[in-house]
């Protein structure tokens, strides 16, 4: 067993244990001098190690733990707001600072009534623990969580150019990778202290696939966590966000970068995307059913309109409506060879004119108050450019122009 593994196993039977036996038990002492030495034996092989819970995954530094998968604890600890556990070994921890730690995890779990009248001394160890930053953070949580990985999206971008040559070449669709890029992406989101939602600049126009799927990926996931949904959900919502345009593999390259308007017969091939890019999911054989759902009906509108044109009008999947909101937000704050990107608060007045036809009124909303209140959090980033901390800036309401009847989307 790895020293990462050994420890969280020492970790959550420290916490059984403690929660059984009173202060001053004898099994309690062995118990934490056991943690304690699982600790040590952790610090020895890293100096700062640095647990992510997302869901039903643990991730170690940017490892997943793959004997963890599934585990139990993993997503008890996230559902409770502990989605990062560091240490820091510069701090030595001390077995009272580790019990007072154990203490106050009991108590985020629900283990024993919360005991208002100890103070909990965690915040200036070693010992640094938190919520990724949904919603309101308390003040603890601000404190005490800290970045410690930088994050560039250089190996993500190159995947996925990767990922499509693959499909281009016939190959079948590499899941594993593709999985990897979304959790990578959900590991940048959630470094710090706040949510971050890193995009990608495009600097080369035949170069937009990529930056759009990551993108796509990206808000979609922070859409979805907006939202409400638990951690497995967005992360099946960021592999649809991710694979939405993975139809456009079968579109010559020179058609999807024509500085121009389509005429009928090429509009007639752009918009096979939707309906290509689920046959390439579904031919997958993996459970990728929500992604191809997304994939097929992402250009669908909330009034029936959009394409492909469903022979018994139903309602979309709620996937499908997210990334369709986040499909042309990206789409439209992009530069592309026939016109030139639109500013953000021009975006968002356009998807608010057209929620409720286009888009799914409430959605709508969700999102135009998202990106408005996470404004100082969206990081758009060249490939090789670190993800920057957030920076709180006032917001100042640029002016908004008219928005014209219908712009190309992605
Ligand atoms: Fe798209
Ligand atoms: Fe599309």
């Amino acid at each position: 067993m790895s020293a990462p593994v050994a420890f969280l196993h020492t970790f959550v039977q420290s916490l059984s244990t403690l929660a059984l036996y009173p202060p001053g038990h004898a099994s309690r002492e062995r118990s934490l001098e056991g943690l304690h030495l699982s600790l040590h034996d952790l610090l020895d092989s890293d100096p700062h190690p640095l647990f992510s819970f997302l869901g039903n995954e643990v991730v170690y530094g940017r490892r997943p733990l793959h004997e963890l998968r599934d585990w139990e604890w993993g997503s008890r600890l996230s559902d409770v707001g502990i989605q990062r556990l560091e240490f820091d070994a510069k701090t030595a921890i001390t077995t009272v600072e580790l019990e007072a730690f154990l203490e106050e995890m009991l108590d985020r779990l629900n283990m024993r009534p919360a005991d208002s009248s100890e103070a909990r001394q965690t915040r200036e160890t070693g010992i640094k623990y938190g919520a990724i930053g949904v919603g309101d953070e308390t003040e603890e949580q601000a404190q005490v969580v800290t970045a410690t990985i930088a994050f560039t999206l250089g190996e993500e971008a190159e995947t996925i150019r990767w990922m499509h040559d693959e499909l281009e070449g016939g190959q079948s669709l590499p899941l594993s990778e593709a999985e990897a890029v979304v959790r990578s992406l959900a590991m940048a989101m959630h470094g710090g202290s706040v949510t971050m939602v890193p995009l990608l600049r495009l600097r080369e126009f035949d170069e937009y696939t990529t930056t759009h799927s990551l993108n796509v990926s990206v808000m979609t996931m922070a859409l979805a966590e907006w939202v409400g949904l638990g951690a497995e959900d967005v992360r099946q919502f960021g592999m649809a966000g991710l694979m939405h345009d993975l139809g456009k593999v079968k579109i010559p390259k020179d058609l999807l970068n024509k500085p121009g308007r389509f005429d009928e017969a090429e509009r007639k091939i752009m918009n096979s995307h939707p309906v290509e890019g689920a046959r390439i999911i579904l031919a997958t054989e993996h459970h990728l059913d929500l992604a191809a759902v997304v994939a097929y009906e992402h250009h669908i509108l909330i009034n029936g309109g959009g394409y492909p044109t469903l022979k018994y009008p139903r309602d979309c999947h709620y996937a499908s409506k997210l990334v369709h909101i986040c499909d042309v937000y990206d789409a439209l704050r992009t530069k592309r060879p026939y016109r030139d990107s639109w500013p953000a608060p021009k975006v968002l007045a356009y998807i608010e004119e057209k929620a409720g036809t286009e888009f799914d009124g409430k959605i709508a909303h969700e999102f135009t108050t998202m990106i408005r209140k996470w404004e100082p959090q969206i990081a758009v980033m060249n490939e090789d450019e670190e993800l920057p901390a957030p920076v709180a800036t006032p917001q100042s309401p640029a002016p908004v122009g008219p928005a014209p009847a219908q712009p190309e989307s992605g």
